[in-house]
């Protein structure tokens, strides 16, 4: 499977405490944050870089700086806004483009019913952000969206998966890799992830 668990004590620490059935929606909000802060710094090492010539203290010196396009961040709407200002954080000067899907009522299949896309997607890394891989059908749906507008560098970043959707990812992009803090059970009946963390959109935007 194209999934990179991160494999971190403050990873662990973290989404142990999101678990907590008592997490309240700031604790929550915050750790999404701090966990998409994490994923994003694994997700971006192999990020290229390029020497360049600087002027230092003490005269000429080479340093190295990311090499090509700014990379794009894609949060799925509405959960995925959870994990923005995180991936920020750390690459402030991303840029963004931003996916919202529904379901199709008739083929079930979800379709976007926004998208807003930066300029030269062919030229950008991608990272998608979106809290939970559930069933895999909306980051499908994204990343075929991101391959349409010529995007060839494509990174998901989740805070928990369920290996049905790692599967589906995998099948329908098996050049698309998967961060994710957790790989948990499975899905139950109603789509949610277990053990998971219950409705992440709810949580993040105090909604439940
Ligand atoms: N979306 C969520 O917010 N939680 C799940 O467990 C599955 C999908």
């Amino acid at each position: 499977m194209n999934i990179r668990i991160i494999d971190h004590p403050l990873v662990r620490h973290k989404l142990a405490l999101m678990r907590e059935a008592d997490c309240s929606t700031y604790k929550f909000r915050t750790l999404t944050g701090e966990l998409a802060r994490l994923l994003a710094y694994e997700a971006s090492r192999d990020i290229e870089t390029e020497s360049y010539t600087l002027q230092g203290w003490c005269g000429e010196i080479q340093g190295e700086r990311i090499k090509g396009k700014t990379l794009t961040v894609v949060p799925i709407l509405r959960a995925g806004l959870g994990m923005l200002d995180g991936v920020l954080d750390l690459i402030p000067t991303a840029k963004i483009s931003v996916v919202g899907l529904q379901r199709d009522e008739e083929t079930l299949k979800p379709v976007s019913y926004f998208e807003k896309f930066v300029s030269q997607m062919d030229q950008r890394p991608a990272l998608i952000i979106d809290p939970m891989l559930a069933t895999g059908g909306s980051m499908v749906a994204t990343i075929d969206l991101l391959k349409k507008k010529g995007c060839t560098n494509i990174k998901a970043l989740v805070l928990v998966a369920a290996p049905e959707g790692v599967k589906l990812v995998n099948e329908a992009h098996p050049d698309v890799t998967v961060y994710a803090a957790a790989l948990d059970s499975h899905l139950n009946e109603n789509g949610y992830i277990i053990p998971g963390l219950g409705d992440a959109g709810d949580k993040i935007f105090g909604t439940k």
